[in-house]
């Protein structure tokens, strides 16, 4: 074969790999919330959604193990996303100065949201391994009770609000740029293209202004409880008739 005709596929693969694996930590961030925002329905709500998830309702009895599974799952999608998103990062300073300058001198939307994953992508390092580890770990503190004692009493609110809104916006920003990217929004004329991608931005927003709000309301009703329930740090919440 003519050597002069090979084209390094690999960018290419490693850009798809980063989107799939992008659109698998939305999907699964846009169920997490949900799920523990069961906490604003009621207790036994929240109850019902972790014991579900400890395979109570399949096997008859719980196993926490199986959220360490999932937890260490989404550890290392994550793992595998950042370390493609890091040969992005801008590496020195010189390059941050120029990326700035030319965020400056063009104010261009998508510059600035490209900006926004940097900087929200970097926080998460540190934030979601915090969170990751505690989920690998103490699999089985997780309830009404035994996360509002965490979030409270464990002082783990501000960095659930830090992380909550780097991954929102982060997920949100990410699914935005990820169907301009692969054409799903594509329209033949450039006007219309300029009001479709106007429409996917309002989309967007409303999309992380929903999801950022179920998150605050669902860590403000964890910590109401945790500090209602602070002089019993330590015990569990059981529904009523559920001795165990
Ligand atoms: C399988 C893995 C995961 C499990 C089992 C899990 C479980 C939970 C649970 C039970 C809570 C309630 C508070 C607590 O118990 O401490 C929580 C809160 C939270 N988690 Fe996760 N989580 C996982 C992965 C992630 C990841 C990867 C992210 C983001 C990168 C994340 C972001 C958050 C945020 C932002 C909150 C606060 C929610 C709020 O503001 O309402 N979690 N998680």
């Amino acid at each position: 074969m003519d050597k002069r005709h090979h084209i390094d596929k690999t960018p290419a693969r490693l850009d798809f790999i980063q989107s799939l694996t992008g659109f698998i930590l939305a999907l699964f961030i846009s169920g997490h919330i949900l799920f523990e925002s069961s906490i604003l329905i009621s207790n036994d709500a929240m109850y019902a959604m972790t014991r579900f998830f400890e395979g109570y309702y399949f096997f008859g009895e719980s196993h926490p193990v199986i959220i360490s599974f999932l937890a260490t799952a989404v550890l290392l999608i994550i793992i595998i996303h950042a370390l493609i998103a890091l040969r992005k990062f801008p590496s020195n300073y010189k390059q941050y100065k120029s990326i700035k300058n030319h965020i400056q001198s063009l104010n261009h939307h998508d510059t600035s949201l490209w900006a926004i994953q940097v900087i929200t992508g970097f926080a998460m390092f540190f934030l979601a391994s915090v969170h990751l580890y505690t989920m690998i770990t103490l699999p089985n503190h997780i309830g009404p009770y035994a996360s509002s004692d965490r979030v409270a009493g464990g002082m783990m609110w501000p960095l659930y609000l830090m992380l909550l809104f780097s991954v929102i916006t982060h997920a949100g920003v990410g699914l935005y740029r990820l169907i301009l990217k692969w054409g799903f929004f594509e329209a033949k004329e450039q006007k219309c293209m300029k009001q479709r991608r106007a429409l996917l931005r309002i989309i967007m927003y409303l999309i992380i202004t929903f999801y950022l709000l179920v998150g605050i309301f669902a860590l403000a009703k964890y910590m109401n409880i945790g500090y209602e329930h602070n002089y019993k740090t330590g015990e569990r919440y059981h529904p009523a008739g559920v001795s165990k």
